[in-house]
Formats: structure tokens, sequence, C-alpha cells
């Protein structure tokens, strides 16, 4: 339901919210997603219709509810939030679709767990602004159709692969892939959210930041609200390159921007299963993670760091992997 919001805005604590970029100005990065979706708001705009469906894609933290925010405040509309998971019943989203108001953005966050009977309503709702439900059991159910009023849908997934061809097909708007940030365009980030929460951050200092946020700027944001809380207790009156230093070592954060589940999950595969190839379910047991996390959260920055291979067998660690924990790749091994 409407009130079960995406994960992230449950625990957003009043600054996350701040932090949260309220204008295409502050939201760094992603270039060709701004060009094309401020092309794609100005004509809506100019046609007084609502802009077209929107599908947003990538690995957890890049910006896609952000994006979503920012669609809606250029449209100068509300947007009423809800998750895939959130959606029990048939029932439930035909409310949410029939309580809209005319033009208003719709948002599914993590689509792809949609359950698939209602996906199916979903699609004459996207394509021709129809509802089709039925109403009873057995011989005397019968099927009604309601008109909505004219409603953008935007949603978010972390998971393209996982969603049917008919309903990424329903996105007219564009379907559009976060990638991962370049460390300047973190760096950036870095100082305006240092701006904002009124600390002195040293350029130095939040370029060593920016490498080591995983390219992300969800863990960007985190790792300065931390160095600001040392900074702080430590009484430095900025965060200079002492301070992200010393934080990073308390979170143990290394180098390479990996924690501890990282060095967790590469660890089990080059020592436990000698370099694997694993599936994900073994992993995840022998790591003590869900296997929902370690897809979605760990595993896209592994393997884009070239720790970790995919094959269909299953995940492989690199050399790269070995060489963190002073071994060598086996010679049959050799990825
Ligand atoms: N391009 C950007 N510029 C500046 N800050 C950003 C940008 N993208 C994201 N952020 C910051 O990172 C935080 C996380 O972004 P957001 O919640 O939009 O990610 P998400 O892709 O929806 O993640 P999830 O898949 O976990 O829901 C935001 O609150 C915002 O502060
Ligand atoms: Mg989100």
């Amino acid at each position: 339901m409407l009130n079960d919001e995406p994960k992230e805005q449950q625990n957003d604590t009043s600054l996350d919210a701040v932090l949260r970029p309220n204008s295409w100005g502050n939201y760094i990065g992603q270039e060709t997603i701004k060009k094309n979706l401020s092309i794609l708001i100005r004509a809506s705009r100019e046609r007084e219709e609502p802009v077209e469906h929107l599908l947003f894609y990538g690995p957890s933290g890049l910006g896609k509810t952000t994006l979503a925010y920012l669609v809606a405040k250029e449209m100068g509309v509300s947007m009423k939030i809800t998750s895939g998971p959130a959606i029990e019943r048939a029932g439930d989203l035909a409310s949410i679709l029939t309580n809209l108001m005319p033009g208003e953005i719709l948002f599914i966050d993590e689509i792809h767990r949609l359950n698939k009977m209602i996906e199916e309503i979903l699609y004459p709702a996207m394509e021709n602004r129809q509802l089709d439900i039925i109403i009873g059991k057995g011989p005397g159910a019968r099927s009604i159709q309601i008109d909505l009023p004219p409603f953008s849908l935007i949603a978010a997934t972390t998971r393209i692969s996982l969603l049917s061809s008919p309903l990424r097909a329903r996105f007219s708007g564009g379907i559009f892939k976060l990638d991962y940030y370049i460390p300047e365009e973190i760096k950036k980030i870095i100082l305006n959210s240092a701006k904002i929460l009124k600390i002195p951050v040293d350029e130095d200092a939040a370029l060593f930041l920016a490498e080591r946020s995983r390219f992300t700027p969800r863990v960007a944001n985190r790792l300065l609200k931390r160095a600001r809380d040392y900074a702080q207790i430590h009484r430095y009156e900025k965060i200079n390159l002492e301070v992200v230093q010393k934080t990073l070592e308390l979170l143990q954060i290394d180098e390479h921007g990996l924690e501890e589940h990282d060095r967790k999950i590469l660890e089990s595969i080059v020592l436990k299963f000698n370099g694997g190839p694993v599936g994900v379910q073994t992993l995840a047991a022998a790591a003590s993670e869900e296997i929902g996390t370690i897809e979605d959260v760990y595993e896209p920055y592994l393997l884009r760091l070239g720790f970790l291979e995919k094959t269909p067998r299953g995940r492989k660690a690199t050399e790269k992997a070995f060489g963190l924990f002073g071994k060598k790749l086996p010679q049959q091994k050799l990825v």
C-alpha cells in the first residue's frame, strides 16, 4: 500500500532528505539521462500532457528515486510512492490507480518484485489508461472496465533482467540505465553535501573519500557523515585528509572501498571454495548474507572492480581477489 514506502524512505533520517538533490543543478553526473529527460519533460509540458512512463534501473544508491522526484518537480506535479512488494492484491493497485489525481506520477520502486498477476493489470493501465478488473468468482464473475485519469508511471529496479519483456515494452518514455559515477563526480557530490552540512572539507580529503565510496552517491554521503562525526568528536574544525583516513580506518574500509562484508564474500570464495565457481545460495550461506543483498548490493561493485566474475556455473574469484589474500590464482583457474 502507499504508506509502505520504499526501503530508503523508511530509515531516511531528515539529514538524508536534506542531502537529496532538489534541482537538476545539484544532481551531478548521469548527463545523458538528464539531457533526455529534460527534452521529454519540456515537450510534455508544452503539450500539457503527463510525461510518458519511465523506467530507471541500476545498482542501489545511484539516484533512481532522486530522479523520479526531480521529474515530478520539473513537471510541477505530485508523486505517489509505492513499491512492488507493497502491492499484494489486484485491489491494492486498483485503488492506487483510481485515486491518482489527473497528471500525477505514480512511483513504483522495486518493480521487479511485482506479482505477475498484478503486472497484467498494469498493462492496459499503462497503455490506454484502462483498468480491467474481475469482480466476483466462478460463473458469476464479470469483468468491468474503469477509465483512469491521465498519469505517469515511473518505476525503478536494481534487477532489470527480472522484468518481463511485455512490461519493459510499456515504458514508452524510455528505459534509463544509471551508471556508477566517476570519482570526480562523487567528489563534487561530497563537496555539495558538505556545504549543506556546513562543514568545510579539504579538496584532497573529498577526493580520498570519493575514491572509497564505491562510485555511489549514497555511500559517499554516508562516509561524509561519519567523517563529520569524527571531526566533531575530535574537535577538528574541518574535514581534512587525516580525519577521513582515521574515519575509514575505523569503518574498516580499504583503499578499494571494500568493507568487511565484501572481504567476507571474497574470502569465502577464495579460501573455502578455492576460487569457485560457487552458486549464489551457497555463497550467501557461507558469508551469512541474504541472497538478494549479495546480488543487488555487494556483487555489482565487486564485478565492477574485477574481483569477481559471473559464469553460468556460479561466481568465480579473479586473480585480483586472490591477490587481496596474498594468494595466487590456481593455474587451471586463470581468468
Ligand atoms: N546524481 C546525484 N547527485 C547528487 N546526489 C545524489 C545523486 N544521486 C543520488 N544522490 C544521493 O544519493 C542518495 C541515494 O540516491 P537514491 O535514493 O535516489 O538512490 P536509488 O538509486 O533510488 O537507490 P535504491 O536502489 O537503493 O533505492 C540520495 O539521497 C542523494 O542524496
Ligand atoms: Mg530508490
